[in-house]
């Protein structure tokens, strides 16, 4: 077996042949002191898989990676976490791009889409003691080698590459991806990390339809703000949302 090419993460690698969710256990774990920061807890099978919003996250079992790493980002403050979002986002578009050699979108906040239907969801949970990040589980499932799907708005690696990947090896491709965008969030590139997130952003200046738990109004994106909501140009002007206040429908 080839290692992956990385400083710190996934040099500990937990494997669980099925579990609730990565997310929780690798969160259970986090609080033992002796789990280091990168270690990756890895599972063929979750049967509770965890999405944003409270949604679920289905995958079949054994085709896709489903994982989750644990990262120790004291360095960040509370009112940049949104910089963490960026940077494991950045990471797939990169490890994507490079692998299908196909455009890939980021739609807001963090859903990686290819030919406009998601390939992968990411679920960040940090946790935070006084000003800062202690602990930030990046929770990650990648459509590998499934090939069907109960969704239309689904995608998976295969059905782009026309084959079937090893999923080690693309575990392996993807975390030296994230690592390497973590550095430079670790280097404080925040600039440079905020302007590739926003050239890569889905839809960003064309004219869509989103709703609002009240209403569905149109828009158009224009970025996001420090705490990472989103910008929209609205006929009422420029607005503000939260994860749970919008979304950008089909
Ligand atoms: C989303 O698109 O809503 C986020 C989906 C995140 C799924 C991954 S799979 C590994 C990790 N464990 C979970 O329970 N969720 C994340």
């Amino acid at each position: 077996k080839i290692p992956a090419n990385t400083l710190f993460l996934g040099k500990q690698v937990v494997f669980v042949p099925e579990c609730h969710s990565t997310n929780t256990l690798a969160l259970q774990l986090s609080h033992k002191p002796s789990t280091t920061e990168g270690t990756v807890v890895i599972t063929n099978h979750q049967t509770a898989g965890r999405g944003q919003r409270g949604n679920t996250w289905e995958a079949a079992p054994g085709m896709n990676l489903t994982f989750s790493t644990i990262l120790r980002p004291a360095f960040l403050p509370v009112e940049d976490q949104f910089y963490l979002t960026i940077a494991v986002s950045l990471a797939l578009h990169d490890y994507l791009g490079t692998k299908t050699g196909k455009p890939i979108a980021i739609k807001w906040p963090n859903d990686i889409l290819v030919h406009e239907k998601k390939i992968c969801g990411i679920l960040i949970e940090n946790q935070v003691q006084g000003s800062r990040l202690t602990t930030a589980v990046a929770g990650i499932g990648l459509n590998v080698n499934q090939q069907h799907f109960d969704t239309p708005t689904a995608m998976s690696l295969i059905q782009v590459t026309q084959k079937e990947d090893n999923l080690e090896a693309v575990l392996h491709g993807l975390l030296e991806c994230l690592e390497a965008r973590y550095l430079q969030l670790r280097r404080q590139d925040h600039d440079s990390l905020k302007e590739a997130y926003l050239s890569r952003l889905y839809a960003r200046h064309e004219q869509r339809r989103f709703s609002s738990p009240q209403e569905t109004f149109e828009g158009s994106i224009r970025g996001v703000d420090e705490s990472g909501r989103l910008a929209v140009e609205t006929a009422d002007g420029l607005k503000y949302f939260g994860i749970k206040e919008v979304s950008l429908l089909r």
